[in-house]
């Protein structure tokens, strides 16, 4: 099982394991989402995709004061192993909270329900959405992957999760990513393409290194605003009427034209019709 080790590790002498890229990426995220939530009478759902040791999400049991906020923390990972883990580390740092001496001064300590579920974030359905989606590291492991998704027309990974990301996020709620894999750049182009109802809010400053006349950073952190009128599950787009384009759309099969069909379905009868496919080769057409 995947986190045996560390969930034996744990429990022989209680190390939480790997902080992906380190303690320091957890409070700049944890300071970002301080700054950026409003406080709420209700709790506030954050949800972390693929959660790990649980270690982000459980930064939410504290806040710096003056006010405790309530929080609903959820962390979703593939392995059964970390939802083990998780729930273990939940429990200790439940515990150790409660020795005034671990709360950092000016701290409080929120109201916090957390649960952990076992998951698959590109196949499972989830019909729910959250008020602050995070990810650390968990699209760069995903994007290593080349085992083409069936549920979502054989594309990549690094493809589908976006879109995927987006619908567990509540329209006008934050998905706050710290990836060391895409640059800043990168991600925002990622999770801001056409049929992902993403816009960029804002970035967290990390350490940056300069080589060659350029200054890169080994990490970045990117906040997204889900659009409050996107479509409520990212689908690919489907073409404009063919009088509506310039140039006529390659008819034929998908060997003749190049274009992978994805998916077809039935759309309502308020609209024709049309082809359904890959927003990369529509892209490629003159609409
Ligand atoms: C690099 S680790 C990061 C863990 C955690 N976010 C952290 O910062 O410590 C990536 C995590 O994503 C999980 N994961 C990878 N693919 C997943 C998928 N398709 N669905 C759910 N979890 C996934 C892995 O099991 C792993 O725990």
């Amino acid at each position: 099982m995947v986190y045996e080790r560390e969930n034996r590790v744990f429990d022989d002498i209680g190390d939480e394991g790997e902080v992906w890229f380190g303690e320091e990426s957890v409070d700049k995220m944890r300071a970002w989402a301080h700054e950026n939530l409003e406080p709420s009478a209700t709790p506030i759902r954050v949800l972390e995709c693929g959660s790990g040791n649980g270690t982000l999400l459980l930064s939410f049991l504290t806040s710096p004061g003056p006010d405790p906020q309530q929080f609903h923390l959820t962390g979703i990972d593939y392995s059964a192993g970390a939802a083990k883990l998780g729930a273990s580390v939940e429990k200790a740092r439940r515990e150790a909270l409660e020795d005034e001496d671990e709360l950092d001064e000016d701290d409080v300590i929120n109201p916090v329900t957390c649960e952990w579920r076992v998951g698959d974030l590109l196949r499972d359905d989830i019909d729910e959405t959250w008020d602050l989606v995070l990810d650390k590291g968990t699209f760069d492991a995903l994007a290593l992957s080349q085992d083409p998704v069936a549920e979502a027309g054989n594309r990549l990974p690094s493809l589908v999760y976006p879109e995927r990301v987006a619908r567990l996020v509540k329209p006008g709620g934050f998905f706050l990513i710290t990836s060391c894999n895409f640059t800043e750049e990168e991600t925002k182009r990622r999770f801001t393409r056409e049929g992902v109802p993403f816009t960029f809010h804002s970035s967290v400053p990390h350490k940056s290194f300069s080589f060659g006349g350029k200054v890169g950073q080994t990490v970045c952190t990117v906040a997204f605003t889900r659009d409050a009128d996107g479509p409520t599950n990212a689908r690919p787009q489907f073409l404009a009427p063919e009088s509506a384009r310039s140039s006529p759309a390659p008819i034929g099969t998908p060997a003749q034209t190049g274009v992978k069909v994805l998916e077809s379905r039935w759309v309502p009868p308020v609209a024709p019709l049309y082809l359904c496919i890959d927003v990369s080769v529509a892209r490629s057409w003159p609409i």
